[in-house]
């Protein structure tokens, strides 16, 4: 990018990786071939993340609502990403942290304790951080910090009047990264589909009618440089 020292690159980037069935169905291919393919765009995504400086990015993976797909397809991804988590360590020369967000419970243990063992091999890399949504729902998401700050009501931790939005937030599954600036949702589909829905509520919104197989780095930069380009007013004049 020309103007690179003018741009106001966001600080947390939430992206929905969508499109890899309708990548997959334009080749006549079945819809994991997508998802294969879409696993490869998130490694080279998540480079250029980092080589712009962004200093969170969080990926939605696998929402609450996919379990609704057909087994088949379900299996295929969860094959896929056990696969990849076994792949990942290429990740440590990049010394990017991963992160995993959503409700594990319902995943194979094979698959938590692979989650887990990443978490542990990258906790101490900093030069960005990368969360993972896999069963993931921002409604769900709320609801379990609802839980836990309820645990602390009734052990006489905290008042009911203490309860702030910055207690609620530290309760997400995103725990201390900071708001959402910017959300982009390649596929051409004009909704947030129960992402993120309590740390965006003050981000931009980036669409593109690109598939996510197809999405390369200059896609991500022009979606920073459209972000740059706006004026955020959070309320304010
Ligand atoms: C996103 O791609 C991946 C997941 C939801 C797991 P889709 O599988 O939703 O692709 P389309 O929307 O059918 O093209
Ligand atoms: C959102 O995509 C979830 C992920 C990308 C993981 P979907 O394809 O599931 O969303 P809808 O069904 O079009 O809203
Ligand atoms: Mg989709």
């Amino acid at each position: 990018m020309s103007e690179n020292n003018a741009l106001n690159v966001p600080v947390h980037v939430g992206i929905i990786m969508d499109g890899n069935g309708r990548w997959a169905k334009k080749r006549l291919l079945p819809r994991k071939m997508g998802h294969k393919e879409g696993a490869k765009t998130f490694r080279t995504i998540t480079r250029a993340c980092k080589k712009l400086g962004i200093k969170y990015v969080t990926y939605y993976a696998f929402s609450t609502e996919n379990w609704a797909r057909p087994q088949d397809e379900v299996e295929a991804i969860m094959d896929l990403f056990e696969k990849y988590l076994d792949e990942v360590k290429d990740f440590a020369e990049e010394n990017i942290r991963l992160r995993f967000i959503g409700d594990r419970s319902k995943l194979k243990p094979s698959l938590q304790q692979k989650m887990a063992d990443v978490e542990k091999a990258s906790e101490n890399f900093d030069a960005m951080d990368c969360f993972l949504a896999i069963n993931y729902g921002g409604r769900d998401e709320i609801k379990h910090s609802v839980q836990e700050i309820a645990k602390m009501v009734k052990k006489g931790e905290i008042s009911p009047e203490e309860i702030d939005e910055d207690l609620i937030t530290r309760n997400l599954y995103t725990m201390e990264a900071p708001p959402v600036d910017l959300i982009i949702r390649p596929s051409g589909e004009l909704r947030l589909s129960n992402f993120l829905i309590w740390q965006s509520a003050y981000a931009e919104y980036y669409f593109t009618d690109i598939l996510w197989p197809d999405f390369k780095p200059a896609d991500l930069e022009k979606a920073v440089k459209t972000y740059s380009d706006r004026n955020r007013r959070f309320g304010g004049v």
